[in-house]
């Protein structure tokens, strides 16, 4: 596990986005399937975490505990928290900012 964190916490050189999405990827989101989730995003928004969309709107990135452990898994858009994230609910939140102006 502590090799996947530091997978993903190798990438921060990257410019940001304007919404920045981070996956919680600690213990308890992480046995709760954080990564499945960030895969998920990568997916969807077709970058490997730490990347940046073309378009500058979407940043990918994993996180380390946020203390929101009772809501596992938990990701983050900026500072909104979404808690039991499941996978079907992925696509719902990047939709949600990319409907923004
Ligand atoms: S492990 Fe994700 S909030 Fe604590």
């Amino acid at each position: 596990m502590f090799g996947v964190i530091s997978f993903y916490s190798y990438f921060t050189t990257e410019p940001r986005g304007k919404y920045v999405i981070n996956v919680c990827l600690g213990t308890a989101c992480f046995v709760r399937g954080a990564d499945a989730i960030m895969r998920e995003f990568e997916k969807i928004l077709n970058i490997k975490a730490g990347e940046t969309t073309e378009d500058k709107k979407f940043t990918l990135s994993g996180l380390r505990c946020i203390g929101a452990c009772g809501l596992a898994p938990v990701v983050m858009v900026n500072d909104k928290v979404y808690g039991r994230v499941e996978l079907n609910q992925v696509k719902a939140i990047i939709e949600e900012y990319q409907e923004e102006a």
